[in-house]
């Protein structure tokens, strides 16, 4: 405590400790402009006798103080207000402008007016060069350097809450699109439901009646007329379905999905999903090859499970030249359950192959454009695969097939 007594005898106690302590640490490095050695030779006294740790660099010449300003690592400047060649108040402004080190003016006989001004151009104070005292030198120093470092905190401070403010704001006006977006997304969805519900409705009666004509009910019909209806209904029964997935998608999207878990078995699911296929791959002549592991098994959606391996099946057949195979493995895996489905068409490129789970993502190749449909069997295969708590992937190459495989959890239980 004796050291710190002698060395800030005057100003401020507070936080003198602390100080104290800092500058024992790392030394406090004083440049002192001034073009009169005498001068120089007093603050040096006085700086060594009050402390081991302050270094002084000294600086007579206008080169000495440019290098000892370039070199950097300043802590406090004491300037000469008279300095020739450069002016001290010029020195200051230099030194202000790029915030090198705090600047205490020395000031002269008949050179208080400068002083005052240097302290309008950013001085943080000035001592008097005659009848300069050890305290006084000490003093100014250190609440010098204590109100550097207020000033350096309370401009990072003004610096944070000036970018924190803009930051609000980018985030305000990202807040509003997003509600934005939301509102749009959810009219879609919306609109998307409403309209497919309105379109279905009129499908059955139009399904059920052309039915009745083709089975006889309303007289006869010849051999043209057998053909028109088989057309229609086969149309028919494509828009059907096309609404459905799209009711389907607007349902999931909204997270409105209804499932009804119970205990199923895949290959079961696997069956269906063939059969109802087989009239598809029997036109292209492609064979439907299934190959069945034993499966435990596993609590799902029945109906919806059928409904993804199905899509993915009809993939696969329409993805593939006329005469040719699709294989469906089934296999357990530990406590998992594995479903794939392997064809040898046309393939499908690595850079594709995450988009295409998105809703209307196809791929824009010459065979993919002739191939009806709308880029909704994926989309929907993904979202009820996980739901399940299952993930489902692509595993292809562009031109060499593709094999499509979904894992399933087995040790699901079923909610009460
Ligand atoms: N087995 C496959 N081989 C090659 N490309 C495929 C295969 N399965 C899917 N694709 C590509 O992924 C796209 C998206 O498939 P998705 O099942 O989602 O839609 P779609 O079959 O075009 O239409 P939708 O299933 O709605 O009738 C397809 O258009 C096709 O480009
Ligand atoms: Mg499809």
């Amino acid at each position: 405590m004796k050291i710190e007594e002698e060395r800030w005898e005057t100003g401020e106690r507070q936080g003198g400790k602390k100080m104290e302590e800092e500058t024992k640490k790392t030394p406090v490095k004083i440049l002192v402009c001034d073009d009169d050695p005498a001068f120089r030779k007093l603050v040096q006294t006085y700086l060594r006798s009050a402390d081991k740790s302050f270094v002084l660099e000294e600086a007579g010449q206008k080169e000495e103080i440019q290098d000892a300003l370039d070199k950097g690592g300043i802590d406090l400047v004491l300037m000469d207000i008279l300095m020739p060649e450069k002016s001290g108040i010029e020195w200051l402004d230099e030194i202000v402008e790029k915030r090198i080190a705090p600047v205490v003016m020395v000031t002269g006989f008949g050179s208080e007016e400068i002083a005052v001004q240097s302290l309008h151009e950013g001085a943080i104070d000035y001592i008097p060069k005659d009848h300069l005292t050890k305290d006084k030198l000490l003093s100014t120093i250190k609440i010098t350097l204590e109100t550097w470092k207020r000033k350096r905190a309370e401009e990072e401070k003004r610096k944070l809450s000036g970018e924190l403010e803009a930051k609000n704001a980018e985030l305000k006006k990202a807040m509003g699109h997003m509600a934005d977006l939301e509102e749009i997304t959810r009219m879609k969805t919306d609109f998307l439901s409403i309209t497919s519900h309105e379109l279905r409705t009129p499908l059955t009666p139009m399904k059920s009646q052309l039915q009745m004509l083709q089975e006889g009910y309303m007289g006869k019909l010849n051999k043209k007329q057998e053909k028109s209806i088989e057309v229609v209904l086969r149309n028919l029964t494509r828009l059907e379905n096309l609404i459905g997935d799209i009711l389907d998608i607007s349902r999931i999207e909204a997270g409105r999905i209804k499932l009804s878990f119970d205990s199923m078995n895949l290959n079961d699911a696997v069956k269906e999903a063939i059969k109802m296929q087989e009239a598809f791959a029997k036109g292209k002549n492609i064979e439907i090859r299934a190959k069945l592991a034993e499966m435990p098994n596993i609590i799902g959606d029945a109906e919806r499970l059928r409904q993804a391996i199905g899509n993915l099946l009809n993939n696969a057949i329409k993805f593939s030249e006329k005469t040719g195979k699709v294989i469906i493995e089934t296999k357990r895996l530990g406590k998992n359950v594995q479903v794939s489905i392997t064809d040898y068409g046309i393939g499908i490129a690595k850079a594709d192959q995450k988009k295409l789970f998105k809703p209307f993502s196809q791929i824009d190749s010459s065979m993919g454009r002739e191939q009806v449909g709308t880029g909704l069997g994926l989309a929907i295969v993904k979202r009820i695969i996980e739901v399940h708590g299952g993930h489902v992937w692509i595993e292809s190459e562009k031109g060499k097939g593709c094999r499509v495989c979904f894992k399933l959890p087995g040790n699901r239980k079923k909610k009460k």
